[in-house]
């Protein structure tokens, strides 16, 4: 049986033409090795979407609406994010050679992202996308509050809108598959916690690491450049991370009543505060 699902309205107001990247302001970004950092890692695991897209394309064949969705609106906004974030770091740092980099990492992490790592059952891997998205919509939610250049602001602006998007309509689907699969909270809340564990684990890595080696050519890359990077990270992302935001989120998949929602809210906030970054 294929699930109903409502219909997705794609934000029709960007596009990557209406960034002026002409107009960075590069003096308050260039000395900004994290900023460069993430936002290259970032644009590495954007434009890599189009492999993801292909893989969950496959898992979904059967429903015609959920595939042309991921192969129509959230692939094409996903390459869209990584191309708008490719555009800003060579017009703010030329020096760097994105796609020698962008290679290094493609070679290395297409090995690592098939088919198979995808969750069995429709539901979860779906519960898992929202996972996802939640990671990305607090990321850029993080840089957007960070950043102090006005096109990478604007930028910002619309890659985290479009992020919250996807989770809601990932968050439907999900829905609307669960409605037939019937999984239970329990099992919901197993992936939901084994994705989150996943989180960077690989991706994150590999990109730091070909960004690492762009960056400084002359520097042999070493995993402790890497453990430097995370802490660093952690550090910044503690004072800035909208837990609340992250939390609610990840509640929504939840077959759970909507007042034990509300009362588990708080606490996870706070588990979330002591053990996250
Ligand atoms: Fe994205
Ligand atoms: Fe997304």
């Amino acid at each position: 049986m294929k699930p109903a699902t409502e219909k997705y309205t794609p934000k029709k107001n960007w596009r990557l033409e209406d960034i002026d990247f002409g107009a960075i302001d590069s003096t308050l970004v260039r000395d900004d090795e994290q900023l460069f950092f993430l936002l290259t890692s970032a644009s590495f695991v954007e434009i890599m979407a189009d492999l993801y897209a292909r893989n969950l394309v496959d898992h979904y064949q059967d429903n015609p609406d959920a595939s042309a969705w991921l192969t129509d609106h959230w692939r094409q906004e996903e390459i869209q994010h990584g191309k708008s974030l490719r555009a800003y770091i060579r017009a703010a740092w030329p020096e760097f050679d994105w796609d020698s980099a962008y290679h290094g990492f493609a070679q290395q992490y297409g090995a690592l992202c098939t088919a198979e790592e995808l969750e069995p059952s429709r539901a979860l891997e779906m519960a898992a996308r929202c996972v996802v998205e939640t990671g990305t919509s607090t990321l850029y939610r993080c840089l957007y509050d960070y950043a102090n250049e006005p096109v990478l602001k604007q930028l910002l602006t619309q890659i985290k809108a479009d992020e919250v998007r996807h989770f809601t309509h990932f968050h439907r689907l999900f829905q609307a598959y669960n409605a037939i699969e019937k999984n239970s909270a329990a099992t919901v809340a197993r992936t939901i916690w084994r994705r989150i564990r996943e989180i960077g684990d690989d991706d994150g890595y590999v990109a730091f690491k070909h960004a690492f080696i762009g960056r400084h050519p002359d520097t042999p890359f070493n995993d402790a450049d890497y453990v430097r990077f995370s802490k660093k990270i952690n550090r910044w992302a503690r004072r800035r991370y909208p837990y609340r935001m992250a939390v609610d989120m990840l509640l929504a998949p939840l077959p759970l009543a909507p007042f034990l929602k509300r009362l588990l809210r708080l606490p996870l906030t706070a588990v979330a505060r002591a053990t996250i970054f």
